[in-house]
């Protein structure tokens, strides 16, 4: 397994996270566990912050809470001075909670509830991205309700599609997501926002694909966004302070993954802007962008406990461990394919090819197909790297499996962020309807 940020392996032959021995975080924190590497996601933070301050322009780093939410995280995040993109008022209320700066909050989604947009309203946040007309109407009633005006960035979807090695340049876009400009439905969006007393329209927002490994999808985004923009110049007279070209930067999950360094992509995108956007303004706009996944992803490593194994000869051994589909549902989901490592017995030669399965009543619960461990034995700690992002905030209680904890580690001391799940937190909110509840006489009559 790859060791990321400051794991390494000790002397007595364990995986070590932050300075601790990941053979005592079991022990006093039980398995499974999400162990969050500080150093780490605060490193990658300061990466985004010096690639940008490098480029010379203004700018904002969101983090896309969604790949990871806790209020420990926001105030991690607040502290690297970025900035917050959440999606829901569950977000919302985990970094108002964390005591988040509202101004630096922005608010995504396709379907935010007018109870949500109020909610956003109410805590005076930083900016909403508008998604679709409906929201657009529906975000200048409830501002002017409240007698307020709020900034707003309209969501374009410019016609690209980025996926690792690749973009896809569509034209017209089929997405859920945002206002497309090659059929006229941004332009218009951009009119009707002008039009609109109690919206502030800062600028344009595009995200185009997640865990993307090239530059060439965020300098095309960043040139059709510029056209797009000296277009509303020319013909409405309205110039943007912000364009956000969104997140999707990529990260190193095994071998085959080849990301570029932050600082990469930050200066393409930057480089993009200059060249496209200097012909038309004269001031440039400020630049954001919401990384999610590769602020968090590597930090992250979930520790299981060992428990069965199935040996069918010829064919492949089953070993599993006490989690599974529902602290980490990406290999099911998306075929993501995770490295593993025995962490109580790192120095130990890989001698058998087994494959990691979880424990829930499901086939496709498998962590991870095929890879070499040392001979293992139930009661062994094994380690699976990259899971910072999306297993904490996609984890389910499929099977009525209690959701794990999480902690933070940093020189050598250990601290938790999430507290794990009680069985009593299972049943919490389940009612009996009283026609069906146990009744005292039918005790009586069995008995
Ligand atoms: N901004 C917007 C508007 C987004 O939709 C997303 C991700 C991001 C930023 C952050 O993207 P990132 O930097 O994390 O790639 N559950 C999937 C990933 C879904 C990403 C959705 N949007 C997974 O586990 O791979």
């Amino acid at each position: 397994m790859y060791l990321h940020g400051t794991s390494t392996i000790n002397a007595q032959g364990h995986l070590e996270i932050g300075g601790c021995d990941t053979v005592d975080l079991r022990n006093q924190y039980e398995t499974p566990l999400y162990v969050m590497d500080e150093a780490l996601i605060r490193q990658r933070a300061r990466e985004y912050i010096e690639a940008f301050k490098k480029s010379g322009l203004s700018f904002q780093v969101a983090y896309a809470s969604k790949a990871f939410c806790t209020m420990a995280m926001c105030r991690l995040v607040e502290e690297e001075g970025l900035s917050l993109d959440v999606v829901s008022e569950g977000e919302l209320y985990t970094a108002l909670q964390a005591d988040f700066p509202p101004e630096r909050i922005h608010f995504h989604g396709n379907n935010k509830t007018p109870e949500e947009l109020q909610m956003a309203i109410s805590a005076q946040i930083g900016c909403f991205v508008v998604d679709n007309f409906d929201e657009l109407h529906l975000l200048n009633a409830i501002a002017a309700e409240n007698k307020t005006q709020v900034n707003i960035l309209l969501r374009v979807t410019p016609g690209v599609e980025a996926h690792t090695h690749e973009y896809i340049s569509t034209g017209q876009t089929d997405s859920k997501f945002g206002f497309d400009i090659s059929n006229g439905s941004a332009y218009e969006a951009v009119q009707l926002a002008l039009d609109k007393p109690n919206l502030v329209l800062l600028g344009l927002h595009s995200h185009i694909g997640s865990q993307i490994f090239e530059v060439d999808g965020f300098q095309v985004a960043a040139e059709r966004v510029s056209a797009f923009a000296v277009q509303v110049k020319h013909e409405l007279g309205a110039t943007f302070r912000v364009i956000n070209l969104g997140g999707g930067f990529g990260i190193r999950y095994t071998d085959e993954d080849a990301p570029l360094e932050v600082s990469e992509y930050i200066t393409a995108i930057t480089d993009a802007v200059k060249k496209h956007f200097t012909r038309v303004y004269q001031t440039l706009p400020e630049i954001w962008v919401e990384p999610g996944r590769s602020l968090v992803g590597d930090a992250g490593t979930t520790l299981y406990t060992i428990g069965t194994s199935k040996d069918i000869p010829g064919v492949r051994k089953y070993v599993s461990v006490d989690g599974g589909m529902t602290d980490n549902p990406r290999p099911a989901l998306y075929d993501s394919k995770y490295e593993a490592l025995l962490a109580n017995r790192a120095l130990e030669e890989a001698e058998e090819t087994v494959s990691i399965a979880g424990k829930c009543c499901e086939s496709g619960d498998m962590l991870i197909w095929d890879t070499k461990l040392p001979h293992v034995v139930s009661g062994d700690l094994l380690a699976v790297a990259c899971t910072g992002a999306y297993n904490y905030s996609m984890a389910s209680n499929y099977n009525r499996i209690r959701r794990p904890a999480v902690v933070f580690v940093k020189d050598g001391r250990s601290d938790l962020v999430v507290k794990r799940e009680t069985l009593p937190d299972i049943v919490a909110n389940d009612l009996i309807p009283q026609r069906i509840q146990k009744q005292p006489f039918a005790l009586e009559r069995n008995s």
